[in-house]
C-alpha cells in the first residue's frame, strides 16, 4: 500500500493504462480485460488489474492535470514496479487537419510547467514518448485503419485558458492537440527508466469549436484503448 493506492504488493501489473477518469478505468477494465478485479479505490481513484491476451494489465485513473497524474505515476513506478505506462485520454485539436475522433500519438509533450519544474529548473527538458511504444501504436493504428497523427502535443495546466495567445503560438509551432498530463508522465518515465506513451482521442476541435457527444466519445475511446494495448505488447 502507498499513500494513494491501496493495492497489495503484486496486485499492480508492469503494464498500466492511465485514463484521467476513474470511471473510464472501470469501463476499460470491464470492456477489454479478462477477469478484472478492483485493486484500488482510495479517494475514489479506481484501479483494476486483469489480463489482456494473457498479459497482466492494470488500468488506473490518473485524475486530471499533472499534479494528480504525478502522484499516481510516482507510486505506480517507484512502489509497484510499473514499467510501461500509457495514458489514454482525450485532447483538443489545435490544427485544422486534425478532426474529431482522430487519434494523436504524442511523440513529444511541450509545456509551460510540470510538477518537475522544481527539479529541472532552467533546463528546457524535452519530454518524449518511448519509441518502441510509439512505433507499436502507429502500427496498431495503421492496422485498424484509424485516422491518426504522430507529433507534438501541449500539456497545459489550465482547461479554462485565459491566454489565447499561448494556444496560437502552439498551433503555429505545429502542436497537434492540447491535454493536461502527458509532459509529466514522459518526464517521470525518463527519470525512472520506464516506458511511456500518450494515446489521445480528439474530443474537441479548438479551431472550429466542434465537440464530440458522449456516445461518440465512447466509440473513439475503444479504438484508443485497443491501440494502447497492442502497443504495450508489440
Ligand atoms: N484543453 C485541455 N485539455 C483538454 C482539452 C482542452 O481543450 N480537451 C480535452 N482535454
Amino acid at each position: 500500500m502507498t499513500i494513494h493506492i491501496g493495492a497489495a504488493a503484486g496486485e499492480i501489473a508492469e503494464t498500466v493504462l492511465l485514463p484521467g477518469d476513474p470511471y473510464r478505468a472501470k469501463w476499460i477494465a470491464e470492456t477489454f480485460l479478462t477477469a478484472p478485479r478492483l485493486v484500488n479505490e482510495v479517494r475514489g481513484m479506481l484501479g483494476y488489474t486483469g489480463t489482456w491476451n494473457g498479459h497482466a494489465v492494470t488500468v488506473h485513473g490518473s485524475g486530471m492535470g499533472m499534479p494528480s497524474l504525478s502522484i499516481y505515476a510516482n507510486e505506480l513506478i517507484r512502489d509497484y514496479g510499473a514499467k510501461t505506462l500509457i495514458r489514454v485520454g482525450s485532447c483538443g485539436a489545435m490544427q485544422d487537419k486534425v478532426a474529431l475522433r482522430d487519434i494523436i500519438l504524442a511523440m513529444a509533450a511541450s509545456t509551460l510547467s510540470t510538477p518537475s519544474r522544481g527539479i529541472l529548473r532552467e533546463i528546457d527538458f524535452a519530454p518524449a514518448a518511448n519509441w518502441q511504444l510509439l512505433r507499436g501504436a502507429a502500427d496498431a493504428a495503421e492496422a485498424r485503419g484509424a485516422t491518426y497523427h504522430v507529433g507534438g502535443i501541449y500539456s497545459s495546466d489550465v482547461f479554462y485558458d485565459e491566454r489565447p495567445d499561448l494556444s496560437e503560438i502552439m498551433t503555429r509551432h505545429g502542436i497537434l492537440g492540447v491535454e493536461m498530463e502527458a509532459a509529466e508522465l514522459y518526464t517521470l518515465a525518463a527519470r525512472h527508466g520506464v516506458r511511456a506513451l500518450a494515446v489521445l482521442t480528439v474530443s474537441d476541435q479548438l479551431m472550429t469549436g466542434e465537440a464530440l457527444s458522449s456516445a461518440d466519445r465512447e466509440r473513439g475511446f475503444a479504438d484508443m484503448v485497443e491501440i494502447a494495448l497492442a502497443a504495450a505488447f508489440a
